[in-house]
């Protein structure tokens, strides 16, 4: 404990990246594992990217593009949105701070489903906002109707992970429609769409063109899972105009740099590349949650990148498992374990440990 930061911080869990090859390495003396815990897209950057990012590093001692005007344009014809409707930044998950310093000032209330995307309760709470968590339900989704219940005075944010990270499930289009009928039109509904590029039921929306145009909603997009750039940091925002320049004004200045935009620039030009790797994607994920429902784990179906071992508090235990087999998965201990979908004998490696592990926690 410090007198010199805020007290309430040390309350605040610390965001838990998913666990490396240098920590099992350190740990366990494990020379090479398969990274299965951050939900990236396997196959390496995109052709054209390393070559983009190399030719902005000869650039890279002046500051980029503030606006991101070129690439903003870019976007906004990729998604048939106005550039001025566009914010980029370092990560979608900048853009959820930077849209929570935005919205809320302290003691405002920000509703989530829960369990999702474990950096709603710390930016939340690093805004000094309060953070309303709905359960999720019994099949491990969105209780939308809960949520909007739960909605008070005082709430400013909605968040709506979808597919809902980590459980994969995914509320649709009908029940969005219902859902946004209920919300007052002064709380901003947040779709997050992390996921968006590997969801095949038509019945699940695509935000940006579903709703983005009415005034209380904001898309959040990444370039981290599908466009292989998470080591790039980029991600980016659809909002109405009024929201995006308020947004604009809290924007870390120059946060997103040069050789990320350059390398938005190039994934963009190859879609696809982009749908080809989602494809394979998808096919694994029918495969290996088939494979994991045989041995009798109730997986939800996923329509993201990542299955779900509804696991409860043997999550844990079955992770170290894995671990030591060199599989490294993400445990939620009390809830479950996130597996990412890797390339085919990354899978089989997984399933492999998941039967052996499935085995020791009984
Ligand atoms: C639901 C969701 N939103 C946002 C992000 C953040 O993505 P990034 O900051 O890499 O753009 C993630 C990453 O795991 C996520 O799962």
């Amino acid at each position: 404990m410090t007198r010199l930061t805020r007290a309430d911080l040390d309350g605040l869990p610390a965001y838990v990246p998913g666990r490396n090859l240098a920590d099992l390495t350190r740990e366990l003396g494990i020379a090479e594992a398969i990274k299965l815990a951050s939900n990236e897209v396997p196959y390496g950057p995109l052709p054209g990217v390393v070559e983009a990012v190399t030719e902005a590093m000869l650039h890279s001692h002046r500051y980029p593009d503030m606006g991101a005007v070129e690439l903003r344009g870019a976007l906004g014809e990729r998604y048939g949105v106005a550039p001025d409707r566009i914010v980029t930044g370092c990560g979608s998950v900048a853009l959820t701070e930077i849209l929570v310093k935005a919205t809320c000032l302290p003691g405002d209330e920000i509703v989530y489903s829960w369990r999702s995307f474990e950096a709603y309760p710390i930016i939340s709470a690093g805004a000094g906002a309060t953070s309303v968590r709905v359960p999720n339900t019994a099949a491990h989704g969105h209780d939308l109707a809960a949520m909007a219940d739960a909605i008070t005075e005082r709430t400013r944010l909605v968040f709506v992970c979808n597919p809902n990270n980590p459980t994969g499930t995914s509320v649709r289009t009908a029940e969005i429609d219902r859902f946004l009928a209920d919300v007052p039109s002064d709380v901003l509904v947040v779709l997050d769409e992390a996921y968006r590029e590997m969801v095949t039921d038509p019945e699940v929306p695509d935000g940006i063109s579903t709703y983005a145009d009415r005034p209380n909603v904001l898309v959040l997009r990444t370039m981290s899972k599908a466009w292989g750039l998470a080591g790039l940091r980029m991600g980016f925002l659809v909002a109405q105009p009024e929201v995006a320049g308020a947004i604009r004004k809290v924007l870390t200045p120059f946060s997103t740099s040069l050789v990320a935009q350059a390398a938005a620039m190039a994934a963009l030009a190859q879609e696809a590349e982009v749908r080809r790797r989602c494809g394979l994607v998808v096919a694994e994920r029918s495969r290996v949650t088939e494979a994991l429902r045989k041995l009798h784990v109730d997986v939800p179906e996923s329509q993201a990148n990542f299955v779900w071992l509804p696991l409860g508090d043997q999550a844990a235990a079955f992770g170290a498992v894995c671990e030591g087999r060199g599989v490294i998965v993400r445990p939620f201990q009390g809830d479950g374990v996130r597996v990412t979908i890797g390339t085919p004998e990354e899978n089989d490696a997984f399933l492999a440990a998941a039967e052996v592990a499935l085995d020791q926690i009984g």
